[in-house]
């Protein structure tokens, strides 16, 4: 007798944040592993040309608006897709958006808004499915977090400040849930290569950009790829029953330096890295760059 029933067989997941980025990216990874993917945000259009490719590959999915800051959203968007294809197991909170204001300079109406989307956004998810899950003895939430929480960053004050608040909402929520089967995950992502951010202009960005330099926040260019973040998040609801993810981080990887040996450059040790600092080789910290 195992200590823990396997997965069931048939496990539908909700993705919050399924128009864009890692959301998206996370939506065909599911599917692609089988899981029906239910997907919700407030550009509709982006969800069902998504669905299209999804469907096209073999998925099975259900698309229907969402926005995260209205309970009577989420509360509609849960209801239907698990109407369209049964109770949630799985449910991503992957929505999110971001500002470049200084905290001083940020109104705290839209200090406030940010607080909505991420923290009470994902409460209100929890808290429409958990029960559900609770009564069922399973399920797997994962929460989108960000290595803000380990390292703030300048210009995003209310971000760090809802992502800190969804981290210790998890928290709380892995003691309270301990021994119901339900697992509660945080995945916590370095910089990745998404929708986020783009709309700043380039002055903005680029003051950003120098700031987090100057604060040691971007020790290489390189970012992840949004479905880098989905692989490790299909991971984290793909472990088997008695086991618990329950903090991830994800970061890019540097570029590998050819070791100084293997280029017919510089002799001495001091040279190579002179050479790796500023060589062909190197990332030049000007903007952002995917790296691959
Ligand atoms: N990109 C990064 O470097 C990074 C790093 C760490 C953590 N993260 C986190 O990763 C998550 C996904 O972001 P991303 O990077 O993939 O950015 P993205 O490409 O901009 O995607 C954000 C998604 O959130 C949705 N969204 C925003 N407001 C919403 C609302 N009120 N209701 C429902 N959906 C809403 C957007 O859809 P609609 O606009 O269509 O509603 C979009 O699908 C976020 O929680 C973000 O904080 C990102």
């Amino acid at each position: 007798m195992p200590r823990f029933e396997p997965h069931p067989q048939r496990r539908p997941a909700l993705v919050t944040g399924a128009s864009s980025g890692i959301g998206a990216a996370t939506a065909v990874l599911l599917a692609a592993a089988g899981h029906p993917v239910a997907l919700g945000a407030r550009r509709t259009d982006r969800c069902e040309d998504l669905a299209e490719t999804i469907r096209k590959d073999g998925g099975e999915v259900f698309t229907h608006p969402l926005d995260v800051s209205d309970s009577g959203s989420v509360e509609r968007f849960v209801s239907a897709a698990a109407g369209a294809l049964g109770e949630p197991e799985i449910v991503v909170s992957g929505a999110g958006d971001l500002g470049a204001e200084r905290v001083h300079e940020l109104a705290s109406e839209d200090f406030a808004a940010q607080l909505q989307v991420h923290l009470v956004g994902a409460h209100r998810l929890v808290s429409r499915v958990v029960p559900g899950m609770v009564a069922r003895g399973r399920g797997d939430v994962v929460l989108v977090s960000s290595d803000v929480v380990r390292a703030p960053r300048t210009r995003m004050g209310a971000y760090v400040a809802a992502k800190n608040g969804v981290e210790g909402m998890a928290r709380a929520l892995q003691m309270e849930l301990e021994g119901t089967g339900v697992r509660i995950s945080v995945v916590r992502p370095g910089p990745t290569m998404t929708g986020m951010g783009m709309g700043w202009d380039a002055e903005t960005t680029g003051e950003v950009l120098e700031e987090w330099v100057r604060w040691g926040l971007a020790r290489h260019p390189y970012f992840l790829r949004a479905e880098d973040v989905a692989a490790v998040i299909a991971a984290v609801v793909a472990a088997p029953r008695g086991t618990h993810l329950t903090l991830v981080e994800v970061q890019p990887e540097a570029a590998v330096a050819k070791p100084a040996a293997a280029r017919s450059g510089p002799a001495s040790a001091s040279e190579a890295a002179g050479a790796a600092a500023t060589g062909p080789d190197s990332p030049a910290v000007s903007g952002r760059e995917e790296g691959r």
